[in-house]
């Protein structure tokens, strides 16, 4: 498991880097998943309604559908592979390795997904409209069935439930936030298709067909975004103790950023109801892409909460955040880190080799979750600190706090840490005092 060396990230740190691709990606995902069934079902309204109008606004929006899913959605899903990858690669790779069944029917329905997609937008008027429909169908069902299984391979790094002890596939897809978190994003998909459609809707110069198709797009948003607060409570009540503790206050960060989801979402559903109710023929482009600024602070702020709850795991009570496995975690404290790891520049703590060592020490045990001088600043953190006491807190990390992990490294290497973080600390301030005294 410490096979790999570690990818610094400047200020942002792993974690948010994740973060910020993911969450591109997720809101063009769900939105390929919901904006299917939206597509099937507004060409069978107009067929039955017979309105050549909706059929146009129909294809026009296949046409945005399709630019959007496969060359974004395509691209950013690849970039978090390619994020992961680097930022977790231990974890990474025990994600494929436990779920390679899963990945390869995962790739199946991508397939399907993307054939089905490109065959209905090109055949547009050319097939019977049965036909047409049937190949609409294809697509959002190979759609909600790539959800279907990402879901459970997703849902598995924070609750693997019985797995932990069976190491049975099938314990650890239908994990215990499988279904809540299933049903969740189901109604995101739905809640993005109407809003990704108002977007398509308000470039409409016919005022009648924009209100009716507002207001249509609407029904799809307002119905799934009141009812995401429930099947959110229950994706709550399914976490680990530690999650929902890091949730309520633990973090005060992270509990913020779950507050300005909750907000944001409030927020959404307003908007939506507004627009549709009181100027649903005169929505303007700039209100339409506001609300989808929004849509995209719910999803960036709750796939954000979601990431943070998993301390101290990366994959919960099998491998911590900084890679090492619950059960290797006791013999490394014999070993050591650095002769474990292999990346470090010494293998060993000596006075000369003390402060290098700490570097290393902190990239292997800290900078999964910590950066210097950015996001989670280790160096404000310990600001108030002698080098005793930072090294007592990292040789009791967990205890100290249960949302780190137990320090996975010697005596020696927990002293060099603090060496170094006060090195580096001092060195700070003394360049803080050069700049003051010279001005
Ligand atoms: C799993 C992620 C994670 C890892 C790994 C981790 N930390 Fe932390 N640490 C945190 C979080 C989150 C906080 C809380 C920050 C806050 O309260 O704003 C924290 C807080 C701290 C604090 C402040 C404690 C206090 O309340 O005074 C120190 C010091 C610290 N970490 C040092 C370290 C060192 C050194 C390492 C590596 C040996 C490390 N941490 C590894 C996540 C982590």
């Amino acid at each position: 498991m410490l096979n790999f060396p570690v990818w610094e990230i400047p200020h942002l740190g792993g974690g948010m880097l994740i973060a910020i691709v993911a969450t591109i990606h997720v809101f063009i995902a769900h939105f390929a998943i919901g904006g299917g069934l939206f597509l099937v079902m507004t060409e069978r309204k107009a067929y039955k309604e017979n309105d050549d109008r909706i059929l146009d606004y129909v294809q026009r929006h296949s046409r945005f559908f399709l630019l959007l899913t496969l060359v974004l959605g395509a691209m950013t899903g690849v970039g978090i592979w390619f994020t992961i990858g680097l930022v977790s690669p231990a974890a990474t790779s025990s994600l494929i390795n436990i779920f390679v069944w899963g990945w390869a029917i995962e790739w199946v329905f991508f397939f399907v997904e993307i054939a089905a997609i490109i065959i209905y937008f090109y055949t547009w008027r050319k097939l019977q409209p049965k036909t047409h429909l049937a190949i609409g169908w294809i697509y959002f069902i190979a759609a909600w069935m790539s959800l279907f299984v990402i879901n459970g391979i997703v849902a598995f790094m924070l609750t693997p439930g019985a797995w932990v002890e069976t190491r049975s596939f099938i314990d650890g897809f239908f994990n215990p936030t499988y279904w809540p978190a299933l049903v969740s994003r189901t109604l995101v998909c739905f809640a993005l298709a109407g809003i990704y459609a108002i977007l398509t809707a308000s470039v409409f110069k016919d005022r009648e067909l924009r209100g009716k198709m507002v207001r249509y797009a609407a029904r799809w948003s307002l119905p799934s975004l009141f009812l995401l607060p429930l099947s959110l409570y229950w994706y709550y009540a399914a976490l680990p103790d530690v999650a929902r503790e890091i949730l309520t206050g633990g973090l005060p960060f992270i509990y913020d950023t779950a507050v300005l989801s909750v907000v944001a979402g409030g927020t959404l559903f307003l908007l939506v109801l507004i627009a549709a109710w009181l100027f649903p023929a005169r929505v303007p482009v700039a209100y339409s892409i506001l609300l989808l600024l929004v849509g995209f602070t719910v999803m960036f702020s709750a796939e954000r909460v979601r990431e943070a709850i998993r301390k101290p795991y990366v994959l919960y009570d099998y491998m911590y955040t900084h890679s090492v496995l619950k059960g290797e975690q006791e013999n490394l404290r014999e070993e050591g880190i650095l002769n474990a790891w292999g990346w470090g520049k010494y293998n060993e703590v000596t006075d000369e080799t003390m402060i290098r060592a700490g570097k290393d020490v902190f990239r292997a045990q800290c900078m999964a979750c910590h950066t210097i001088g950015g996001y989670n600043d280790v160096l404000k953190l310990t600001e108030d600190y002698t080098v005793d006491d930072i090294e007592i807190i990292v040789l009791e990390l967990d205890q100290f706090r249960g949302y780190m992990p137990p320090f996975a490294g010697s005596f020696d290497e927990a002293r060099a840490v603090a060496e170094y973080l006060t090195q580096i600390e001092e060195e700070r301030s003394e360049e803080l005092t050069t700049i003051r005294s010279g001005r």
